[in-house]
């Protein structure tokens, strides 16, 4: 199977990431860790959400973070909106292109945002709309692609249709989320095998939850498939706070390093990317998740 010869790196963890902390973030170091991500190579950054603030309070100054980050030229700072209220606010706050969030499990669907996929879907139509007329990009997820905290097993067919919604109402991609990392090389094979027969893989990204150690292998297979664009979380931060037990995303830094051994530009610096890491890893008070991070740490060491 033919490898892409670049791949799009989407940050996720200035929103994916800190969404799911504890304590509270200062805001210096969010905007640290912005210009960190940027001056690191990241061209796609999720830099906040804008969500109930009761909902997920770390993402409750997303309108702050936008107002004080460093812009870096060619850098496109993207956020998270549930509805029309959060696709306004995002906007006010001068986000580049906005996602909305669907899932392929009406249980998720309702603990994540309160209402049913179909319901979700008729919100999405007035965040589309309003994109529309103001010429806004928008992205779309679709979470518990491989499994659901609730209901276990998530059929391929309910995937294919939530993703076929999304992209027939204007989003350029969906994101496929395997928000509790449940997925493995053989279910994601499977999953973009049905994909595929409707979808071209320029469509599709993927959007892996490290918590079984089956990150790197499902982006792999999605590499083989094709699919060209990965949403990563530096230092592995974050989980999601409806998905008890989700650990975070794959690390950014772990990543990159299989790229760069398989020969695949993604135009990220692996020493700065730790660098980036073990800096907000520090403010967190955690350590780095990103194995490769802990790997080029011990050898300078
Ligand atoms: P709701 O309570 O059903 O909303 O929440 P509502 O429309 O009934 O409004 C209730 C209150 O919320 C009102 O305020 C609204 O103004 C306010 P009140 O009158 O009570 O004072 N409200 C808002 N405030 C600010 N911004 C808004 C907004 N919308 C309503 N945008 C809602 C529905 C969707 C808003 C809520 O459920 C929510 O915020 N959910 C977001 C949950 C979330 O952020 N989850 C994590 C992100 S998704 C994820 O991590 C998965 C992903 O990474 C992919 C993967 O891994 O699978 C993307
Ligand atoms: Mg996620």
């Amino acid at each position: 199977m033919q490898l892409p010869e670049s791949v799009t790196l989407v940050e996720v963890g200035p929103r994916d990431g800190l969404q799911n902390e504890a304590r509270t973030i200062p805001l210096a170091a969010k905007l640290q860790l912005l210009d960190d991500l940027a001056a690191a190579g990241h061209r796609v950054i999720e830099a906040g959400s804008f969500v109930n603030p009761k909902w997920v309070p770390q993402m409750a100054d997303s309108e702050a973070v936008f107002a004080g980050l460093q812009r870096r030229p060619g850098v496109r700072y993207t956020a998270l909106t549930p509805n029309l209220q959060g696709f306004e606010r995002a906007l006010a706050a001068g986000a580049d292109e906005v996602a909305i969030f669907a899932a392929a499990s009406e249980a998720f669907s309702q603990k994540n945002i309160n209402c049913s996929i179909a319901e979700s879907l008729q919100r999405f139509e007035q965040v589309m709309a309003a994109a529309g007329e103001r010429g806004v990009p928008v992205r779309g997820y679709v979470s518990c692609v491989l499994g659901c905290p609730y209901e276990g097993e998530v059929a391929p067919a309910a995937v294919a249709a939530v993703t076929a919604e999304l992209l027939a109402m204007g989003c350029y991609e969906v994101s496929l989320g395997d928000t509790i990392g449940t997925g493995t090389a053989g279910s994601m094979a499977r999953l973009l095998e049905t994909l595929l027969a409707q979808f071209t893989p320029q469509q599709l990204a993927v959007h892996c939850h490290d918590t079984y150690g089956q990150a790197l292998a499902n982006i792999l297979v999605a590499l083989q498939h094709g699919i060209a664009t990965v949403d990563t979380s530096v230092a592995g931060l974050g989980g999601c706070p409806y998905a008890r037990g989700a650990s975070g995303n794959v690390a950014t830094e772990d990543v990159v390093y299989m790229l760069d051994g398989l020969g695949i530009a993604s135009g990220l610096d692996l020493a700065a990317l730790a660098a980036a890491g073990n800096r907000i890893c520090a403010t967190l008070g955690r350590p780095n998740g990103a194995r490769t991070a802990r790997a080029l740490d011990a050898r300078s060491a």
